[in-house]
Formats: C-alpha cells, sequence, structure tokens
C-alpha cells in the first residue's frame, strides 16, 4: 500500500492505496475553505496552521494501515510553500519511523491522475486542467511524459472566479457560488469580451475578463440579487467560450483521439456540458475526474505514486523539499 499526503493548498488529505490493483482503502480530506471564506481567498499562514491541526488527526484515522505501507507519497510541487511543507514534513517523519521510501508527487499530475482512480491509466489524452492555480492543456503519454501545450498567461479559470465572487462579497471558494448564481441569470445580458479571441495564440488570459467584471460592478448603483445572477451568468459563459474556443484550435493543431478534463472547476456542469456536446460534433470521447475527486485530495496523489512506485522512482529525504512554482516541458 501507498500511504499519500496532500496539502499544497487549503485541503488536507491523506490516502491509502492498495498497489496491485489501484483501490482505494482509506482517504479523508479536511477542507479549510471555511475558515477562508471571510477573506475571499486563501489566506497561506491560516492554511498551514490548520494543516497542521488536520494532518496528524487524519493520519491518527489511517493508523492501522501502517504496518502495510510500502511507500509514502506527498505533494512537493507547486504550491504553497508553507503549506506544502506541512505535508512533507510529516512525510519525512513517516519516512524515518517507518523506514520506507519516499515519493514527491507533481500536483497537475496527481489531477490528471483523479481520472483513474480505482482504475487502469487510459492513455495517450488530451487533458484541460482547469483549477484556482492552473489553466493549462496537457498532452499526457504517461506518468513522466506530459507535455503543456497551453497555459495561462496570468489568471487561471478557477481563480477568475473566486475574484468575481470576491467582488461581489459573495465568499471563497467563488466557483461554485457563481455557478449556482448563474443559474438565475441572463448570460446576455452583460456582454463581456471572450478573452483572446482575435489572437491566433495557444494560450488563456482571465485578468482582462476579470477586469471588465470589476467595471460593469462599478456602473451599477445598487448591487440586486438580479445584477449579481447576470453578471455571474454572462462572466460565466464568457469563461466557458475562451476554454472552449482555444481548445478547439489545439485540437486542430494536435488531433487528440481521447480528451478528458479535470481539477477543482472541473466540477462546473456548465463547462462539462458545453465541452460534452463539442467533443459529441467531432466524435472524440470525454471523460471527467470524477466528481468527488475534482478539487485537491490525497487519492489523486496516492493514484500517480503507484506510477512513480513501479518505476522506482523515489526521492532521497534530503532532497525532498517543497518547490512552490514548479511545471513540466
Ligand atoms: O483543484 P482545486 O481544488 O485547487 C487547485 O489546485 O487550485 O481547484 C479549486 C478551484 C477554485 O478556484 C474554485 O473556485 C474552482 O476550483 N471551482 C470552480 C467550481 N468548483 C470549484 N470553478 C468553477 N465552477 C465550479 N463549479
Ligand atoms: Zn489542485
Amino acid at each position: 500500500m501507498i500511504l499519500s499526503i496532500e496539502s499544497s493548498c487549503d485541503d488536507s488529505s491523506i490516502a491509502v492505496t492498495r498497489i496491485e490493483d489501484y483501490k482505494l482503502l482509506f482517504h479523508k480530506k479536511i477542507s479549510q475553505e471555511l475558515a477562508h471564506s471571510e477573506y475571499g481567498g486563501v489566506v497561506p499562514e491560516l492554511a498551514s496552521r490548520l494543516h497542521a491541526e488536520a494532518l496528524p488527526k487524519i493520519l491518527e484515522e489511517a493508523k492501522e494501515y501502517l504496518p502495510h505501507i510500502k511507500a509514502i507519497a506527498v505533494t512537493n510541487e507547486p504550491g504553497l510553500s508553507v503549506t506544502l511543507m506541512e505535508g512533507i514534513m510529516m512525510a519525512k517523519a513517516l519516512h524515518l519511523a517507518l523506514n520506507k521510501p519516499l515519493i514527491g508527487v507533481n500536483h497537475l499530475v496527481g489531477h490528471v491522475y483523479s481520472l483513474f482512480i480505482e482504475k487502469e491509466a487510459v492513455l495517450p489524452k488530451m487533458v484541460l486542467l482547469v483549477s484556482g492555480g492552473h489553466t493549462m492543456i496537457l498532452d499526457v503519454k504517461g506518468y513522466d511524459d506530459i507535455k503543456v501545450l497551453a497555459t495561462t498567461l496570468d489568471d487561471s479559470f478557477g481563480e477568475s472566479f473566486d475574484k468575481v465572487a470576491k467582488m461581489m462579497g459573495l465568499g471563497y471558494p467563488g466557483g461554485p457560488i457563481i455557478e449556482e448564481l448563474a443559474k438565475r441569470g441572463d448570460p446576455d445580458h452583460f456582454s463581456f469580451p471572450v478573452p483572446l479571441k482575435n489572437s491566433k495564440e495557444l494560450a488563456f488570459s482571465y485578468s482582462g475578463l476579470k477586469n471588465a467584471v470589476r467595471l460593469a460592478l462599478e456602473e451599477i448603483d445598487h448591487l440586486s440579487r438580479q445584477d449579481m445572477a447576470d453578471i455571474a451568468a454572462s462572466f460565466q459563459k464568457a469563461a466557458i467560450a475562451h476554454l472552449l474556443q482555444k481548445t478547439k484550435k489545439a485540437c486542430e493543431i494536435y488531433k487528440p483521439k481521447d480528451f478528458a478534463i479535470v481539477g477543482g472547476a472541473s466540477a462546473n456542469m456548465a463547462l462539462r456540458s458545453a465541452f460534452e456536446k463539442e467533443c459529441a460534433k467531432r466524435g472524440v470521447p470525454i471523460s471527467f475526474a470524477p466528481l468527488q475527486y475534482c478539487s485537491d485530495n490525497a487519492a489523486m496523489i496516492g493514484r500517480a505514486a503507484i506510477e512513480a512506485y513501479k518505476k522506482g522512482d523515489f526521492i532521497a529525504m534530503e532532497e525532498l523539499r517543497a518547490v512552490p512554482r514548479s511545471c513540466f516541458t
């Protein structure tokens, strides 16, 4: 079994996965969303203190598995350095106590493997990763063969939802709040520009759209519930149109035979149905991370770690450190 730890942002999570058949034997996550909600975003110091409380509590519940653990996996990149450190310190303590090897898992690779929880990996795939920290199109051929085909020039897709929600004083995380509000709004009430619409560049950008929302809000004297719903619906429409437009472009260039969407923001149903329609038109199969594994969790880290374990891809304790910004090429 592999014990995996995730603490790259605001979710403390531990999983135990059986190596031979990927079975998830234990999985628990304590989310800090409520604690950060009043600040409209994640406060790193607070997050790290909450991980220090939550991780040992979860580990206590997984104690019965410790004698069977063959390796300890932990997210070591990318993420907030102070929160990554909490998971890494726990992994190192377990390494010393159990005398089992360490595996450092890239969080983005973890999101990709959320597609294969309790399953064999089916690759190659073009994968769209949409989270709070990233918006990327990836060419995934294997655990250690992932190429970035497109990324964002500024904000990420999920982050733009968080910022729009914050501008309207609606709390954190903004994604589910905006999606819910959008259901009661008119998506054509505001005509927000679809980012980089006339650019040939294969890249994303969400800062201009966010600013357009800010300007629209400044024009409204008394923001009603209906105004908010219309803002949410019009913003979400433009945000998804941008994802779709650039992904279509990537498909024309790279002609994938299989496509998937992962990451916290892939829980968005409007996004799912827009991509489902497009893929059906093109005859390209599409899959999504299961809803319970879209947002950050240790199950996906454990699943990815099995690939590393099979390759003997271990890391020495003194080399395992938090890498806040990282990318594969
Ligand atoms: O993958 P994740 O849990 O953390 C990162 O690795 O960043 O993603 C969290 C992000 C947040 O920005 C959150 O607002 C966004 O995913 N999100 C959504 C939805 N649910 C979560 N964005 C749009 N629509 C949603 N339904
Ligand atoms: Zn994530």
